[in-house]
């Protein structure tokens, strides 16, 4: 290979050989002179295309297809030219540079077309270069020079991540992957799991209990997840009725007195809570605007007045100090319950960090545009980070996550997206050049991920995520099945 060109941090590499690499490889180039070294990314192949080369190809088809005979070519020119025809391009972004050993930024040099010694980078001699190790390794897949590829559970800490790709692209599959190595490294996560196929963590595909069976617990909203009024407390119950159940602000001063009134007496529940309100001297609209809201949350089944039975996050975490997975099976719930399940845990969540009654906890949120309000995005991504609630949103649709997320996302798990407009949106994502994921993004194989940002220390990697061992539930059910 050879540097053919440079633009701004784009570099054009010219092959003439059959060299062994491919969009989202690692190219080392060695000035031999000053012995400095630069870092480039290949982010896209092309030919080499050069008029007259095109004109050469015509004339050589139309030749071949009007004579029979061979062409007498004793100096073997047309091979030449066959090798000329097949040269590449290889576009890539610097991505850094090495001074005597050492990783640097300043990239502000050019290696010499002459003297450059051009050799492919192994992601795992990377790796040794950036120092990218931790304590809590979580095996994601493989390189394209099949080594073993890993990220730590360190750099999702505290972070904000996204993973993003067209339908059936592997996405749950990854997230499931992440939350598994996640509690087996001893951490609180809770899921909102909109296939109920979580679940299948607890088991290997053996029929086995797999290593974290004992640390998952699932739990339906109205079934296993209910609380009682007392332990919510007024600030989350006020939540949910002003986000999840649009409850005008007169109608939340009369609650607030009921609740209140109630409250001094100690006698929280949802019945006396019903007889207060029927028996309450208000306004017969604002009476109508609560007792709505009474049906709704009486239909949930979310509240319970039996304290034994409500779910108390402190407890669970007590209980299962090795780490946990908390899955809110929300497959079956209607779109309003999954909306006040979601704000009552999180809100629940928040008032316990705030007290320092509970660790932090990351929070895997499948399709979270179907049940988080839109302001919701900027608290997970500011006040909740800071309390110690580390989000990864896991959706097909990135226009549902809003611009502000994507400037201050720490990681992005990328699978394939074809479609324009959702590549056009991603592209966005700063830690990124635009080109790059465009360009590796469309042409990504199924079961292949991008991944973007600190736990690749912003060294852009593509990888092939493994096979995992766990039962995979949530597969999308089909009318015609291939009988065997
Ligand atoms: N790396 C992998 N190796 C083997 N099978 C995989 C891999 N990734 C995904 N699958 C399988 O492919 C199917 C689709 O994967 P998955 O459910 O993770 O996709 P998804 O992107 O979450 O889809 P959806 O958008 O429908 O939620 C599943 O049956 C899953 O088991
Ligand atoms: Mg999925």
């Amino acid at each position: 290979m050879r540097i053919l060109s440079k633009e701004g941090n784009e570099l054009v590499l010219l092959s003439i050989t059959d060299d062994a690499v491919e969009k989202g490889d690692y190219v080392l180039i060695e000035d031999i002179k000053s012995k400095r070294k630069l870092i480039v990314q290949v982010y896209e192949e092309e030919y080499l295309n050069i008029p007259s080369l095109i004109q050469d190809i015509v004339k050589d088809e139309i030749v071949k297809a009007s004579s029979r005979e061979g062409l007498h070519d004793p100096l073997n020119i047309s091979n030449l030219s066959v090798m000329v025809r097949d040269a590449k391009l290889f576009k890539c972004k610097i991505r850094a540079a090495i001074y005597n050993g050492i990783l640097s930024n300043n990239v502000s040099w050019i290696p010499s077309r002459v003297d450059s010694k051009i050799t492919k980078l192994k992601v795992s001699d990377l790796d040794v270069l950036l120092a990218r190790k931790g304590m809590f390794p979580i095996d994601i897949g493989k390189t394209s020079d099949n080594d073993q590829f890993k990220i730590y559970a360190e750099d999702l800490d505290g972070s904000l991540n996204v993973i993003t790709g067209k339908k059936e692209s592997g996405k749950s599959h990854l997230a499931k992957t992440l939350v598994k190595k996640l509690v087996e490294h001893g951490a609180f996560v809770i899921v909102f799991d909109l296939n109920n196929e979580y679940g299948g963590l607890a088991w290997n595909r053996d029929g086995t209990p797999s290593t974290i069976n004992e640390r998952i617990s699932i739990k339906e909203p109205g079934s296993g997840l209910k609380f009682a009024l007392n332990y919510t407390g007024k600030g989350a119950i006020v939540n949910m009725l002003k986000y999840a159940l649009d409850m005008p602000t007169a109608s939340m001063r009369e609650f607030f007195r009921i609740w209140d009134w109630l409250n001094a007496r100690d006698s929280l529940g949802i019945e006396r809570l019903g007889n207060a309100i029927t028996n309450w001297n208000i306004n017969e609209h604002v009476r109508d605007a609560l007792i709505s809201r009474l049906y709704s949350i009486q239909a949930s089944k979310l509240f319970t007045d039996d304290s034994t039975k409500s779910c108390r996050f402190e407890e669970i975490i007590k209980q299962n100090k090795n780490g946990l997975a908390l899955v809110v099976g929300m497959g079956k719930t209607s779109s309003i319950v999954r909306r006040m399940t979601v704000e009552l845990v999180l809100s629940k969540l928040i008032e316990l960090l705030e007290h320092d009654s509970i660790p932090p906890i990351f929070i895997f949120a499948e399709e979270a545009h179907l049940y988080l309000r839109e302001t919701y995005w900027e608290d997970v991504i500011t006040r909740m980070r800071h309390f110690g609630i580390y989000t990864t949103f896991i959706t097909n649709q990135p226009d549902a996550i809003n611009d502000s997320i994507y400037r201050q996302v720490d990681n992005i798990f990328l699978f394939n997206f074809t479609n324009d407009a959702d590549l056009e949106r991603i592209s966005r994502v700063s830690v990124v050049d635009t080109d790059t994921i465009k360009s590796i993004v469309r042409t990504l194989p199924q079961r292949h991920c991008f991944v973007v940002g600190k736990a690749v220390r912003d060294l852009p990697v593509a990888i092939k995520i493994t096979d995992s061992q766990v039962l995979t539930l949530g597969n999308t059910k089909k009318f015609f099945k291939i009988k065997n």
